[in-house]
């Protein structure tokens, strides 16, 4: 039977969305596929209310490769690489990979990255670069990212500062114009509810010229090459025009339900999520920093959750374990992209039957 996915990425995607893959394929130097593209690109741009000054792109790759384009494009003499979980610590040691002086601002698992302990930390001027992760979702937790940006637009005008949104973007908010953030980017398997392959990413024309100055910028991985094909509404290599044409569809469904209702449909699952959870059980995540998009709940029943998953593939749904270090620790669900309320409460039920939880 066919599990309906609650896991945080990838999610589950509709029929709808998966059948406008099966368009025949165009040349990606074609008239025709510049038009798809620049199409898609202003629907991002719309649906995220972009000034003039902030470009989207979309690179055929997973999220992950944002990593490296801020490693190998962005970061010129030194980064600081908030960590407080498995992705961002990633996002840290790729840039280092790349060869870049970095510094790991950690925090403990399970905390949020503040403003002033970022401000410490800028206050020395050694840093060009400044990475933080929106929404950790190893861990669950929503980092202060507008309070961040306010912070370093104030104070630490040059630093280019990227968020990794991957599974918050389009479920979130996440607007770079009121973040103050100049690199933002997300994987599509997450809250854009496609399968995996491509990333979305907003970026402004600041960074844009910060790349200009850095040497090595790589192949694949150089900004500026991006953003000069983005001129012609084209990708600088063979993008998965499949995938595009289902991002093209889900941009439509998007904008039809709204910036403001998708972050209130997301909203109210988590808050649904996590009440359940601190009935249950307690939040992993530090209390007020709450993913939107997927909860990470303390196991304080020590609840076998493999079992668990295989009681609820009979009813065709599954959730996640713990990731990593917290695999035992911690169990997920994830509520994104094309979930609503009405299906969480379904499955939460179906959680508290096998469980046999109060209700
Ligand atoms: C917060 C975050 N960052 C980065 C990644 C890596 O994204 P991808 O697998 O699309 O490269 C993930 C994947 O789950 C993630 O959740």
């Amino acid at each position: 039977m066919h599990k309906k996915l609650l896991i945080p990425g990838p999610t589950e995607v509709s029929q709808e969305i998966l059948s406008e893959q099966t368009r025949p394929l165009i040349g990606h130097r074609e008239k025709e596929f510049s038009q798809l593209y620049g199409g898609i690109t202003e629907k991002i741009a719309r649906f995220f209310e972009l000034p003039s000054e902030i470009k989207p792109t979309i690179t055929t790759s997973s999220g992950t490769l944002w990593f490296d384009i801020v490693g190998r494009s962005i970061v010129k003499q030194k980064a600081l690489a908030c960590v407080n979980g498995a992705f961002s610590l990633r996002c840290a040691e790729t840039l280092k990979a790349c060869g870049k002086q970095t510094d790991f601002l950690e925090v403990e698992w399970g905390k949020a990255v503040k403003p002033e302990m970022i401000a410490e930390k800028l206050d020395s001027g050694e840093y060009d670069t400044l990475t933080v992760c929106h929404n950790e979702s190893s861990t669950g937790v929503r980092n202060p990212i507008s309070d961040i940006g306010k912070m370093v637009r104030n104070k630490y005008p040059n630093v280019i500062y990227a968020i990794d949104a991957v599974s918050s973007m389009a479920g979130d908010k996440t607007l770079p114009q009121e973040i103050g953030c100049d690199i933002i980017f997300a994987s599509t398997q997450k809250c854009f509810a496609l399968p995996p392959g491509l990333a979305v990413a907003l970026v402004n024309d600041k960074a844009i010229e910060r790349a200009k100055e850095v040497p090595n910028r790589g192949t694949y991985t150089d900004m500026v090459d991006i953003f000069e094909f983005e001129k012609k509404n084209q990708t600088p290599f063979t993008p998965c025009i499949p995938l595009l044409y289902a991002l093209n569809k889900r941009m439509d469904l998007l904008l039809e339900e709204t910036y403001d209702k998708v972050y209130q449909r997301h909203l109210e699952m988590a808050q649904y999520t996590q009440q359940w959870a601190k009935k249950n059980f307690a939040m992993f995540s530090e209390a007020g920093y709450e993913s939107v998009t997927v909860s990470c709940i303390k196991n304080t029943q020590g609840k076998n959750v493999k079992e668990l998953n295989q009681k609820l593939a009979e009813s065709g749904y599954m959730i996640s374990n713990g990731y990593g270090k917290l695999a035992e620790k911690t169990f997920r669900i994830g509520h994104m992209g094309e979930w609503n309320l009405t299906g969480i409460k379904e499955v939460i039920g179906l959680i508290d039957e096998i469980w046999g939880l109060k209700t």
